[in-house]
């Protein structure tokens, strides 16, 4: 299928690569979450290695990193003092089979820097962090109804209608759409006294209504439910405690992982007191939480973002993106506009009644993948899902993607045109 497609000159090794571990990897690899779409107009889909904001593909191509592995990097790929900390640590033993000091004082700067905090769990991964907060808010209330709103992991809870999860699931989760009080106002009275808690993901679209989390947390209140808030992509971002800071948020957990680690997998749920200190009468515990090699890296990320203030630079860097990429939109006439905040940049395709720049019938749901596709050509590694920033990523490199982007634009109008009078393949866009 691959050969139907254009630019194969770019990126033969990771095709090769690909046709291999379609034999003996599920989908190819993590499919859902690393599209292989871009392959097939010359993006990479193997890397090679990476360093502070740039990664190489298995070709050889270099690529400005806004995707950082989905988050976590928020140094830098291969941060020197990460490195450091870690290879200490790895000379020092990797896990113990009782407690170490490194978890006691990175439980205790987390309860230093995010307000809700004041007890921490250990988790591997911010799936089994959401899977250990709704397991808290169960136990808590001795319910179990769960209402849910975002992205919140792979468990069964969080994907109900998928094949392969049990039928009750279905009866035990409810999704609510973000900023919608109405529904979840719905959703608690039509499940009154059955509702153990309700998870949001903290930041969606273009983010909180000012009334929504004060609205969220006096429906908890009324319901005796447990709110809790899922800062797995926002935590150490939108401010070191996360986005509960900038948005005022008052939740009794929340679950941060991501960019705790800076490329090494531990999560936690943090959280009040009263919904916590109980919870030795449920089961947490596995093999590698509280891993030291990721409580290692935990420290110097979380030194470090506070001395060199990360979410100020995200903050500054991810303005200049939005506003720079924002212009070439409507310089160019692509109809793409950057929302979400300067954190968490997110593309967005304009509506068919945008006032100024509106999407024609025939780009509908095609002008993401094609502008991201242009970019990936030109050196610049950037999809659909919302975009991340790191310390490493410069005013330089600012500058080049919003150079870059003005030929990503030609070549997806080019490409956009072609593929709708079918002188092009149109990609799996989905
Ligand atoms: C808001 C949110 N919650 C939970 C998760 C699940 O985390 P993980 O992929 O580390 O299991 C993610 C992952 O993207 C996320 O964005």
């Amino acid at each position: 299928m691959a050969d139907q497609f254009t630019s194969t000159a770019r990126n033969p090794r990771s095709r090769q690569l690909w046709e291999r571990a379609c034999r003996v990897i599920v989908g190819g690899g993590q499919a859902h979450k690393r599209p292989v779409k871009y392959m097939l107009r010359g993006g990479p889909a193997f890397a090679a290695r990476a360093q502070g904001a740039y990664f190489w593909d298995a070709d050889g191509n270099k690529y400005i990193d806004y995707l950082l592995g989905y988050g976590p990097i928020v140094l830098g790929h291969a941060d020197p003092q990460v490195n450091e900390a870690v290879i200490r640590q790895l000379n020092a033993g990797t896990i113990y089979s009782v407690e170490h000091e490194a978890s006691v004082e990175v439980a205790e700067a987390l309860c230093r820097t995010i307000p809700c905090a004041q007890m921490v769990l250990y988790f591997i991964g911010g799936s089994s962090a959401t899977q250990g907060a709704i397991r808290c808010a169960r136990a808590h209330t001795g319910r179990e109804k769960i209402i849910r709103c975002g992205y919140h992991g792979w468990y069964d809870w969080c994907w109900p209608q998928m094949p392969g999860v049990p039928h009750h699931e279905r009866e035990l989760i409810i999704a609510v759409p973000y900023n919608d009080l109405p529904a979840l106002r719905a959703a608690m009275e039509q499940n009154a006294g059955q509702v153990a808690g309700v998870i949001i993901e903290a930041v969606q679209g273009d983010g909180p209504a000012g009334d929504y989390f004060p609205g969220v947390r006096r429906l908890c209140d009324e319901h005796g439910s447990v709110f809790v808030l899922d800062e797995i992509k926002t935590g150490f971002r939108f401010a070191l405690g996360g986005a509960q800071v900038p948005f005022a948020i008052d939740a009794d957990l929340a679950t941060f992982g991501k960019a705790m680690c800076n490329g090494f997998p531990a999560a936690v749920v943090v959280g009040k007191r009263q919904f916590m200190e109980k919870r030795t009468d449920t089961y947490l515990a596995a093999t590698f939480h509280a891993d030291a090699l990721s409580l290692a890296a935990a420290q110097v990320v979380m030194r470090q973002m506070e001395q060199r203030d990360g979410p100020a630079h995200f903050e500054r860097l991810g303005r200049r993106l939005i506003d720079g990429l924002n212009g070439v939109f409507l310089d160019k006439r692509l109809p793409l506009k950057m929302g979400g905040f300067p954190a968490m940049p997110a593309p967005m395709e304009t509506s068919p009644d945008d006032p100024v720049n509106p999407v024609p019938p025939e780009f509908k749901g095609k002008t993401i993948t094609e502008f991201m596709a242009g970019l990936q050509n030109r050196g610049v590694y950037a999809t659909g899902h919302p975009w991340f920033l790191s310390l490493a990523h410069t005013d330089a490199d600012i500058d080049r993607t919003i150079a870059i982007a003005a030929d990503a634009a030609d070549e997806a109008l080019e490409t956009l045109k072609d593929v709708a009078s079918g002188r092009r393949e149109a990609l799996p866009y989905s």
